[in-house]
């Protein structure tokens, strides 16, 4: 069984966590897709399909959405994991939900907040301002969900 992950990451926690998510699957089995760099992606090679983007200010990423958008159809002919990386606990589900689509939504067979990470490394000036000043966090911090993230590929091969 061949599974499309496809992805997009601003500063790398959601291609960290589609990585670990195609070697808790098999990386044999997997096939990741960036969408920073592939958005045309030939979904009929596949038997499954995982998505996963990350939340700034509020929203998940335009390419995201315009993928679910555009794959409308044959994301909901096959097996769908949706998983979404953000840092406000409190918020997570309605940013999710406001994230993907609710067709989308209730066709997955596992939808996972897979938690997130502020990267100071890669964060430029005003990323850095806005993120000490709206969660008063200073230093680089790691909140990946693992044990979600096994659960979604336990959910997706349920
Ligand atoms: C400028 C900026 C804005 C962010 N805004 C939000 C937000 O509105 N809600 C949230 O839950 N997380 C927010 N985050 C946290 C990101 O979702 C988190 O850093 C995530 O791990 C980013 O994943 P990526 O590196 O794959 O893009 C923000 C992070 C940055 C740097």
């Amino acid at each position: 069984m061949k599974t499309a992950i496809v992805y997009r990451s601003h500063h790398g926690t959601t291609e960290k966590v589609a990585n670990m998510i195609s070697e808790e699957i098999g990386k044999e089995n997997t096939r990741l897709f960036n969408l920073k760099k592939e958005k045309l992606i030939d979904l009929s090679k596949f038997d499954r399909v995982i998505i996963g983007g990350s939340i700034h200010a509020g929203s998940i990423q335009k390419s995201v959405k315009e993928f679910c958008a555009g794959n409308m159809v044959a994301l909901l002919e096959k097996p769908l994991g949706l998983f979404l990386s953000c840092m406000e606990d409190q918020k997570a589900r309605e940013q999710f939900d406001s994230a993907y689509p609710e067709l989308l939504r209730s066709h997955a067979r596992s939808c996972k907040i897979t938690g997130g990470e502020f990267n100071f490394d890669k964060m430029n000036f005003l990323e850095k301002a806005i993120i000490r000043k709206v969660s008063g966090i200073k230093e680089s911090v790691s909140k990946i969900n693992e044990s979600g993230i096994k659960e979604l590929v336990s959910e997706m091969n349920a």
